[in-house]
């Protein structure tokens, strides 16, 4: 069963010159699958995952998420729609410097004026799940970038979301950390069954998910599959990332974890 569906969707940017980041896009993810996107810098990534969770429209072409149209939702359905069925994860965290871990990752249900002793139960699951019980009363600032970003996740979480949208979610992280954050997601879309779209430049990232579907200017390029050996799936995103163009750095003498 598909939970998002990308039917023809284009995006224009209209300016000075206009651009068009997505061009007749069309792909699917099925529920609990683990996907990533790979693409060029400036091939729509972002603009993907900006249409998909409604900060930015379609300039044509239809999104279907769990059976919603999103773009067809008034204001306060869509409010509503955000939080509960997506959550976002962000290369920079985007915490909040002046609120604890805890208060950061239940802001969104205060938002929703959650009961407090359930806000509480919410909590400690999720952070149990992170590993983050220990820092729950610190701030952003007395924490490694590895433990912000469980944070965001357990953020991201907190509503149980059937869908989870992570730009770059590794780009600001040492590759140890890096590791933790992608088994963690690994483990969360294994275990709840959550789905995850993840952009990511990073072969040895895209190489944690099921599948990795490749964009260029905005436009379906390739995909591939995991298969039973984690090393030759990574070789075979080398390759469709050398067919790409631009810079693919030196993975020649990476051996995965
Ligand atoms: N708000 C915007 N206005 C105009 N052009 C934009 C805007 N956002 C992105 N673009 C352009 O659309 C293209 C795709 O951008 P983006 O989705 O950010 O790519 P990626 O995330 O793959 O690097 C780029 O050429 C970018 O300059
Ligand atoms: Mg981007």
């Amino acid at each position: 069963m598909s939970i998002l569906k990308i039917d023809e969707v284009t995006k224009v940017y209209e300016g000075k010159v206009t651009h068009r980041a997505l061009n007749q896009l069309s792909f699917e993810v099925e529920k609990g699958e683990f996907l990533a996107v790979m693409g060029p810098s400036g091939s729509g990534k972002t603009t993907l995952l900006n249409v998909v969770s409604t900060i930015d429209t379609p300039t044509s072409g239809e999104i279907t998420v769990d059976g919603i149209k999103p773009h067809e939702l008034n204001k306060n359905e869509l409010a509503y729609f955000r939080r509960r069925q997506l959550g976002f994860v962000f290369q920079d965290f985007n915490l909040l410097q002046m609120l604890t871990v805890e208060e950061n990752m239940v802001l969104p249900l205060t938002l929703d004026n959650m009961d407090v002793e359930l806000m509480e139960e919410r909590v400690q699951s999720v952070s149990k799940q992170l590993g983050i019980q220990s820092i729950l009363e610190k701030r952003p600032n007395e924490i490694s970038g590895g433990q912000a970003q469980k944070t965001a996740i357990g953020r991201a979480l907190i509503h149980k979301p059937s869908l989870i949208l992570a730009d770059e979610p590794t780009g600001n992280l040492d590759s140890n950390s890096s590791r933790d954050v992608l088994e963690l997601l690994g483990r969360i879309n294994k275990k709840e069954g959550t789905t995850i779209v993840m952009v990511t430049h990073d072969p040895i990232a895209a190489s944690y998910c099921d599948r990795v579907l490749f964009i260029k200017d905005g436009e379906y390029f390739n995909e591939i599959y995991k298969d039973d050996h984690r090393q030759t799936f990574f070789q075979g995103i080398l390759n469709v990332l050398s067919l790409l163009g631009g810079h693919v750095g030196d993975f020649s003498t990476v051996r995965l974890p």
